[in-house]
């Protein structure tokens, strides 16, 4: 089972660093964790993940950060396709592929977010299939260090999971595109998260708001267990 917290645009360096030591007092035992603090926040620490940086090494791209930034934490883990990413930020599907290229030829464990908006959703299963597809573009899906993340754009941020069969029947259809972890996330709390780890096809899940406090995470974790 994997629990992932993504911060988003929330806490300090200072914030963050308190966060991982109060989450390693517990035992994980056999969960995996992960933590995407903001770029200012990046630690040399087996936990960290960056939640984005451009496919360079260095170079001109102002606003950014590349391989090199990430190298002097030895961080080795990253979120591609975040639904945030693509909607807000107006990543294509083209950058977003030369990004998950360049960062698997680089050996990073990838964390590939994909997911539907809520007017695809309202078709039905086979639209968002469709739609997932387009996202899997030049993605390799047997990459052997890539994590999917499967997040409804209509579940995040808004206190409303998809549903037990929703997210069921999706998980499904997805594994028949990989054999590789399938991870849940939108609107995962501590009130549903044993209901939704239970899911055939759910390897784990990708918590945003619940996961800013370090208490519920840690609770989180030990239900994951
Ligand atoms: O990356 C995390 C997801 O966007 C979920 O965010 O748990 O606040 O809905 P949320």
């Amino acid at each position: 089972m994997i629990v992932a917290a993504n911060f988003k645009t929330n806490k300090t360096r200072k914030e963050t660093v308190e966060y991982l030591k109060e989450l390693k007092t517990i035992d994980f035992e056999n969960v995996k964790v992960a933590v995407f603090p903001p770029q200012t926040a990046l630690t040399e620490d087996d936990l960290i993940g960056a939640q984005n940086a451009y496919p360079t090494v260095n170079g001109a791209y102002t606003g950014e950060i590349g391989l090199e930034q990430l190298n002097e934490f030895n961080i080795k883990r990253i979120l591609i396709g975040h639904s945030e990413r693509r909607h807000i930020l107006g990543e294509t599907q083209e950058f977003i592929a030369e990004k998950f290229n360049f960062f698997k030829e680089n050996g990073f464990e990838i964390f590939y977010c994909i997911g539907e908006p809520l007017e695809i959703r309202k078709k039905g299963i086979d639209a968002v299939i469709e739609y997932l597809k387009n996202q899997f573009r030049g993605i390799d899906l047997e990459y052997e260090k890539l994590i999917v993340a499967y997040e409804p754009v209509w579940a995040i941020g808004t206190g409303v999971s998809a549903s037990i069969d929703e997210i069921r029947a999706t998980h499904a259809e997805i594994r028949k595109f990989t054999s590789k972890p399938i991870l849940y996330g939108g609107s995962v709390k501590l009130n549903n998260i044993e209901d939704i780890i239970k899911i055939k096809n759910v390897d784990g899940v990708l918590v945003g708001s619940a996961s800013l406090d370090v208490n519920v995470f840690k609770q989180m974790i030990k239900k994951a267990k």
